[in-house]
């Protein structure tokens, strides 16, 4: 059976990211695969800074490392600020690309975004499959942007729109049938 590790780049309440995680955990478990679903809130890295390396690489950043080199499925759910991914995430990325062995190169990475703009994190995702991608990621293709938030996801958490749960479902195929 296939693992999958989920997390979103917001942690804040009433995240739309979150909800995003959440749904795209539950799209994946109905393919058959075991998700874990991970709150960054548990995984505390202070601003990254080369000094703090040498004595205090933070306990989150190893743990989560090992997470990543030991699923086969990592999903990001990423607010876009100012046009990038969001601080959390790339404070992440950075961290982890500090780790060693790579936790980049054993995963397939997917990514998904929700925003409150009408152009649904593309600049947001843009910028983050940049970055994974330079790391080495494999990043499947699905550009999984969604925007305005409001309304786009039901009472349940599911999306709305029909374009994006065929996009969901894409994804879904992509995830599970692509591997390194
Ligand atoms: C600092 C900041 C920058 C933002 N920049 C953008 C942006 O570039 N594009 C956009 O569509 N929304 C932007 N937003 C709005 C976010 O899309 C919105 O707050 C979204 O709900 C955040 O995701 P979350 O609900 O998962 O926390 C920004 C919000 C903040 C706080």
């Amino acid at each position: 059976m296939k693992t999958a590790l989920t997390l979103s780049g917001s942690i804040r309440q009433g995240s739309y990211n979150r909800v995003l995680q959440q749904h795209m955990g539950r799209a994946l478990t109905q393919a058959g695969v075991a998700v874990t679903e991970i709150d960054l809130g548990d995984f505390p890295m202070p601003i990254f800074n080369e000094d703090l390396e040498a004595e205090n690489v933070p306990e989150a950043a190893v743990r989560l490392a090992e997470m990543w080199r030991s699923h086969d499925i990592v999903f990001i759910a990423s607010p876009e600020y100012n046009g990038g991914a969001s601080p959390l995430i790339i404070n992440t990325i950075t961290w982890l690309s500090r780790q060693k062995p790579s936790p980049f190169r054993h995963a397939v990475f997917g990514i998904g975004g929700v925003s409150s703009g009408k152009y649904g994190t593309i600049w947001g995702l843009s910028h983050l499959r940049e970055s994974l991608t330079k790391v080495g990621t494999l990043v499947v293709p699905t550009l999984l942007g969604i925007g305005p938030a409001e309304g786009a996801f039901d009472a349940n958490g599911d999306p709305t729109e029909p374009a994006i749960i065929r996009k969901v479902e894409q994804m879904v195929t992509e995830l599970t049938s692509f591997s390194r």
